[in-house]
């Protein structure tokens, strides 16, 4: 194909797709059954890793949950059941430990079978100015909230891409995409976490693997205890999420396919502001939104959970 060829088809492609993106965004889109799946969530033990779990419940999918808490991931299992689920498998997994991670893979495949959803849920947060953060807490925010995702891939994606079938779910963060004062390790690992996920499903576009899909999301801060302490400048601009509409969001993602999930829709123009605005407005702009002093009043999660 010539130069004029290739870009004319380009430019064909592109407005057919636009305008195919409008459409769905003006139509409700059909959701795709997952009866019969099998759903992995990491960090099931709470926060939006349980509601999700419950969510799926009623889909008649299999459940694996995975959570280094114990008790919580049994009570995640207890609550799916008393929704209706109707196989339900909790393990305890520490994804921050690589060895870890294929060992509880490989029981999961021989006790339960293949993955085809897999949820990378699990993170975690310091909350401490980069030079206040112990090396050994930024070791372990990376080792969980990205290489956990590397090799829960190297686990379960060769059975999905043998069968060209499967979805890769990345919980991400709107912090994997605009950098936060206070926040250095954990933005670190979430940028990584969503050019790891990108480039994973680019890679499967690349191999020709159309029935794998992949989902990254980005929420703001989540009422879910593991930023509390945390305020936003104006909550009716950038609100503070609720647990419950995050999970909800997420499952419509999933089952429509959605490639990119941004929360709040404010997310997508500050996204846009980003690509253009000088660097200096931008920082007017941070100060104006409370970025700034998002992590001043950080106290994080206070107790375990369950
Ligand atoms: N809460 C927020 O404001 C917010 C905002 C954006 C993105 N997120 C992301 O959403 C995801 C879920 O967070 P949440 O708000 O539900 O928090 P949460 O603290 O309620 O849930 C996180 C879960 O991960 C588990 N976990 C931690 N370390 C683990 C490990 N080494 N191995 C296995 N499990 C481990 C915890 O036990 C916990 O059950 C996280 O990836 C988080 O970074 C949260």
């Amino acid at each position: 194909m010539n130069f004029l060829q290739e870009t004319l088809r380009v430019l064909l492609l592109s407005v057919y797709y636009f305008l195919e993106a409008f459409v769905k965004f003006l139509l409700p889109v059909g959701k795709k059954s997952v009866a019969g799946e099998t759903v992995l969530i990491t960090g099931a033990g709470s926060g939006i890793g349980r509601i999700m779990a419950t969510e799926f419940a009623g889909m008649d999918v299999t459940l694996v949950l995975w959570d280094v808490n114990l008790d919580g991931v049994k009570e995640t299992a207890r609550a799916a059941k008393e929704k209706g689920a109707r196989s339900v498998h909790y393990y305890r997994a520490d994804c921050s430990d690589r060895a870890e991670v294929y060992r509880v893979a490989e029981q999961v495949r021989q006790e339960v079978g293949d993955v085809t959803i897999l949820i990378n849920n699990a993170g975690i947060v310091t909350g401490k100015k980069f030079m206040d953060s112990p090396d050994t807490l930024i070791e372990k925010t990376l080792q969980v909230n990205t290489m956990a995702h590397f090799w829960t891939y190297k686990a379960f994606l060769p059975a999905m891409t043998e069968k060209n079938h499967g979805h890769l779910v990345c919980i991400a963060s709107s912090a994997g995409l605009i950098g936060v004062n206070g926040l250095a390790d954990y933005c670190a690992s979430k940028f990584a976490a969503v050019g790891f996920a990108e480039s994973v499903g680019l890679e499967l576009v690349a191999a020709g693997k159309p029935g794998i899909k992949t989902t990254i999301v980005c929420p703001y801060f989540i009422n879910t205890g593991m930023f509390d302490g945390c305020g936003t400048k104006w909550p009716r601009l950038l609100p503070v999420l609720e647990p419950e509409y995050v999970a909800k969001k997420i499952m419509n993602a999933i089952l429509t396919d959605q490639t990119f999930l941004l929360m709040p829709r404010g997310m997508y123009f500050l996204m846009f502001l980003k690509s253009f605005l000088p660097s200096k407005v931008a920082v007017i702009l941070g100060v104006y939104f409370g970025a700034f002093n998002f992590m001043d009043t950080f106290k994080g999660r206070q107790k375990k959970v369950d």
